[in-house]
């Protein structure tokens, strides 16, 4: 039986590096379960966006505003978007919306879970507090997204060393280069490919 790769909707706030490294392992082989279809994003200055749109995938802009949820909700539904993939996508999401797909939103945090995490720590802040506390080793996480802030279940983390001279945008690019850009594209194949499974 033939199966139709899962599809997957991209959440996106800034740069897209993590977006940019799903679409490279999409085109390399790495993801082969699963198709980026749409990339949704609440600031249309992203630089993701160009990415998305380099790569020929569909976009939508979807502003914070009273109706964010259900505008998100309804482009996802209009989509039949199967996996949510969170990359640097700086919204807290609600109850509400985190069990209408359970185990099916996952995000990539920078650094080692449940270190420098939750509410506040977000993008370069989360560099900048492990570097305050004199950590040695770093890395990213993947997980699954519920209501609470990086509370999901781990699904993968890699370390990263901390050098003596790191700055928190030296460190935030190590973090990325070696761990996120790498942890990411993998757990997107790994839950496609047990979603692919069980439509089986
Ligand atoms: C990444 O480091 C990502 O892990 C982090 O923001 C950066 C986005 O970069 N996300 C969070 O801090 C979420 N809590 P990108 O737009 O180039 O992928």
């Amino acid at each position: 039986m033939l199966i139709d790769p899962v599809k997957i909707a991209v959440l996106v706030s800034g740069s897209g590096t993590n977006l940019q490294a799903i679409l490279d392992a999409q085109k390399s082989g790495i993801i082969k379960n699963g198709r980026v279809c749409l990339v949704i994003s609440n600031n249309r200055s992203a630089y993701a966006l160009k990415r998305a749109a380099a790569a020929g995938v569909e976009c939508a802009v979807i502003e914070k505003n009273a109706e964010f949820e259900q505008n998100i909700i309804s482009c996802l539904d209009s989509h039949g978007i199967e996996l949510l993939v969170l990359a640097g996508f700086m919204c807290i999401l609600s109850r509400d919306f985190t069990t209408r797909y359970p185990d099916r939103i996952i995000n990539v945090h920078p650094s080692l879970i449940p270190s420098f995490c939750g509410k506040g720590y977000y993008g370069l802040h989360v560099h900048e507090a492990a570097l305050e506390r004199g950590v040695k080793i770093t890395g990213a996480t993947v997980h699954f997204v519920n209501e609470i802030p990086d509370g999901g279940r781990i699904i993968a983390q890699k370390a990263v060393r901390v050098h003596v001279k790191d700055t928190p945008q030296t460190l935030q690019k190590r973090v990325m280069t070696q761990a996120e850009w790498i942890i990411l594209p993998r757990a997107v194949e790994q839950i496609s490919k047990e979603l692919t499974e069980a439509k089986k």
